[in-house]
């Protein structure tokens, strides 16, 4: 028997405010036509003044507990992707913590950029494989609004703001590719591209800074690395592209996740796309697009989900789940 972390419940939280693309022209040498056809971002939402990034992953939390018929007291762990945490310190996972009523259990946060929700992902696997949990709380949460260069048109167009989150159980499996739950991860990360994105600030300079990009860079990373990381995961597990229901890919810019299916072998028939409607919201894109995917009754039961991302670092990764 395998211990597998079979997924229970899933929710999401976007903040009220819509920003569509128009709204730059305001400010900006840009067009929506440029946004659109460039990015695929039609839209994003931005956090109200006073709602914080452990605003947004509470909101998300709870829709997640509900869902799986959960009182946030019976949870073993939070776990907490983020590049935007409220505060240098504490987590904003223990900000959950306390705002779901659990004081048994353990919270922190992780931070992969883009890549975070799949390193999170894999590290609460990796506690209820282990038998360090058995209940695991697993959120994508950003404020990206908040360190944004508003004058830098390459970057300030393409990011937004939301949250979502699953909620993972432990359950016996045979250990084969019909079990459900997690059932690959393949983690890489290569420090030598940290200038290509990153934030000009931090404890270092006593400021919080703003997003810095080479984009066409991390474009071209993006292209290279993450059909790779989607067949390796694939591979651990003997399952091939003919075996995925749907990708759910970090949602950063449509010709990507394109290129991404492309390169893999899936039809854009089988891949969630939520990109047009959140740009790109970072560690918290892929379980935003998770929760839509379900909801809108695209993802069912059963279905083999292969997610992938990338971002600073550069931190790349993915992550197969038969729902
Ligand atoms: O989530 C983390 C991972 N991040 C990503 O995956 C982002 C990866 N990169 C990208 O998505 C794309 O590189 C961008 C969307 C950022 C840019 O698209 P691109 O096709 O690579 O454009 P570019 O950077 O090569 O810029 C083309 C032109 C430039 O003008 P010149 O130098 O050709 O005259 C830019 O100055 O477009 C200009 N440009 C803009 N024009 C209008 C850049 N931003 C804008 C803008 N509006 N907002």
């Amino acid at each position: 028997m395998t211990r597998r972390a079979v997924v229970k419940g899933v929710g999401h939280y976007l903040p009220e405010r819509v920003v569509p693309n128009a709204e730059f022209e305001k400010t900006l040498d840009t067009t929506d036509e440029w946004i659109k056809s460039r990015s695929g971002i039609e839209r994003r939402h931005f956090a109200a003044p006073d709602q914080t990034t452990s605003d947004l992953a509470i909101n998300a939390a709870k829709a997640a507990l509900a869902m799986a018929d959960m009182d946030g007291s019976e949870i073993d762990a939070i776990v907490l992707a983020t590049s935007t945490a409220d505060l240098t310190f504490p987590s904003a996972a223990t900000m959950v913590q306390h705002a779901i009523g659990n004081t048994t259990g353990y919270a922190f946060d992780v931070q992969a950029v883009c890549a975070g929700f799949v390193y999170a992902l894999a590290n609460a696997n990796a506690l209820i494989a282990s038998g360090q949990a058995d209940r695991v709380l697993v959120i994508g949460a950003e404020t990206f609004s908040r360190i944004m260069d508003w004058t830098d048109r390459g970057t300030c167009v393409l990011f937004g703001d939301g949250a979502g989150a699953l909620v993972l159980e432990a359950e016996e499996g045979t250990g084969t590719n019909k079990d459900r739950g997690i059932l690959s991860t393949d983690l890489n990360s290569d420090g030598r591209y940290k200038d290509l994105l990153y934030v000009d600030g931090g404890v270092a300079t006593q400021t919080t800074g703003v997003l810095r990009m080479v984009g066409k860079e991390v474009f071209r990373h993006a292209v290279e690395k993450l059909a790779k990381t989607a067949d390796t995961a694939l591979e651990k597990i003997g399952l091939g592209p003919d075996d995925v229901d749907w990708v759910v890919p970090h949602q950063a810019n449509i010709r990507i996740i394109q290129s991404t299916a492309k390169k893999l072998g899936v039809g854009m028939d089988r891949v969630v796309v939520t990109v047009q409607d959140h740009g790109n919201t970072s560690a918290a894109s892929i379980p935003l697009a998770l929760s839509v995917g379900v909801a809108n009754g695209q993802i069912k039961q059963g279905d083999v989900i292969v997610t992938e991302a990338i971002g600073g670092g550069l931190a790349w990764g993915a992550v197969v789940i038969r729902w």
